[in-house]
């Protein structure tokens, strides 16, 4: 991972050099088949595959892929479990860093793809099913008013964080949370060029201030690393990827999702203001939790930097980010609010498994 040379000068746990993560074990049949075609050689002729693949609506075809893929039913895995989830998050991963041990021409490889848009498929149809579509009452900025609304005696892992939660517990959350912050605001990056205009120029102004604003020691995603580091946990990226539960990739995909495919546009502006709205507050209860638990500095930093940044951030989400585009593009808004609703639903469910997990005086994180 890219650090400064201040930071290396001082900590002795990186030597500077970026890691490039290996594939992971498989959790499933589908996990195992990208991670099977992974491990091949892109341009190797597989007899009836792509062809197969143009010619059935589908994009499945029992001959296509491993043998074993289709002796189980797909459409029958838990669209949010670990076997999904993760064939999902390989995929996407092949825009971002990738792997050392899976060639980059699988990138653009026409079987990777097509597999991926029937994870996607399962994936977006369960969402639909679960997160209620915007009525014609609905409005982008009454979607946002709500997520203002502050429960000071609210529920949730970030209440319990603040007033009794323990260090083992927050560095759960925060191994749980590495397959997310380690690649924070790159996502989101892929709207830029599907937005116009002022709505463009304010989406930006916010990803600047998240990617460091000119200063490579500034970038969020560096800001977690020294947090990770600072809780005696391995900041390499995808460190974590090989035990993470599946409920925690969800979050992470959800965004991939929105980020790459145009048409979800609206989406992915939306599921930004919902992170930037929310996490003012989130931020300061888990800053006044490790502040109670006298933590490293590191780690209040981030979530320092979070309440000040993102106060600011929710400000130019809300007025000149989806003001502007649901102004411009009317047909975008409907999107949006599916946006912030997938948003919340996901999010809710990661924290319905960490504080199901402690609940039972369990790890949230097996080995944690
Ligand atoms: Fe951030
Ligand atoms: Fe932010």
């Amino acid at each position: 991972m890219l650090v400064s040379a201040e930071a290396i000068a001082t900590d002795p746990t990186t030597d500077g050099v970026f890691r490039v993560p290996t594939l992971p074990s498989a959790r499933g049949p589908l996990s195992r088949t990208v991670i099977d075609l992974l491990r091949g050689d892109p341009d190797a002729a597989r007899p009836g595959g792509v062809a197969a693949a143009l010619q059935d609506p589908d994009l499945f075809s029992p001959d296509l892929f491993s043998p074993d893929l289709f002796s189980t039913d797909l459409f029958s895995t838990d669209p949010y479990g670990d076997d999904l989830q993760l064939a999902l998050y390989l995929c996407y991963e092949m825009h971002y860093v990738g792997f050392a041990d899976a060639d980059a021409a699988w990138e653009w490889q026409p079987e990777l793809l097509s597999l991926r848009a029937g994870l996607e498929r399962r994936f977006l149809d369960a969402l639909h099913r679960d997160v209620p579509a915007a009525t014609a009452d609905d409005t982008a900025g009454s979607e946002m008013d709500e997520l203002c609304i502050e429960n000071p005696d609210g529920a949730g892992a970030s209440y319990h964080l603040r007033d009794n939660g323990t260090w083992e517990q927050f560095r759960q959350l925060f191994a749980l949370r590495s397959l997310y912050h380690l690649k924070e605001a790159d996502p989101h990056a892929w709207a830029i060029p599907r937005l116009r205009g002022h709505a463009k120029a304010a989406y930006v102004a916010v990803e600047f201030d998240e990617f460091g604003g000119g200063r490579g020691d500034a970038v969020h995603q560096e800001l977690f690393a020294d947090l990770l580091r600072a809780s005696d946990l391995s900041a390499d990226y995808l460190g974590y990827l090989d035990t993470v539960p599946g409920v925690a990739l969800t979050p992470v995909n959800l965004m991939s999702l929105f980020g790459l495919h145009r048409r979800y546009r609206g989406a992915a502006v939306g599921h930004l203001a919902a992170t930037e709205i929310t996490s003012p507050p989130g931020s300061q209860r888990l800053l006044a939790g490790l502040e109670r638990l006298d933590a490293p500095e590191a780690c209040r930093h981030f979530y320092r930097e979070h309440v000040e940044a993102d106060a600011v951030h929710e400000q130019i989400l809300r007025t000149d980010v989806v003001g502007d585009l649901v102004r411009s593009a009317p047909d975008t808004e409907a999107d949006v609010i599916f946006g912030i609703r997938a948003f919340l639903f996901v999010e809710d469910a990661l924290d319905a498994h960490v504080m199901g997990a402690w609940e039972r005086g369990e790890s949230a994180f097996p080995g944690i």
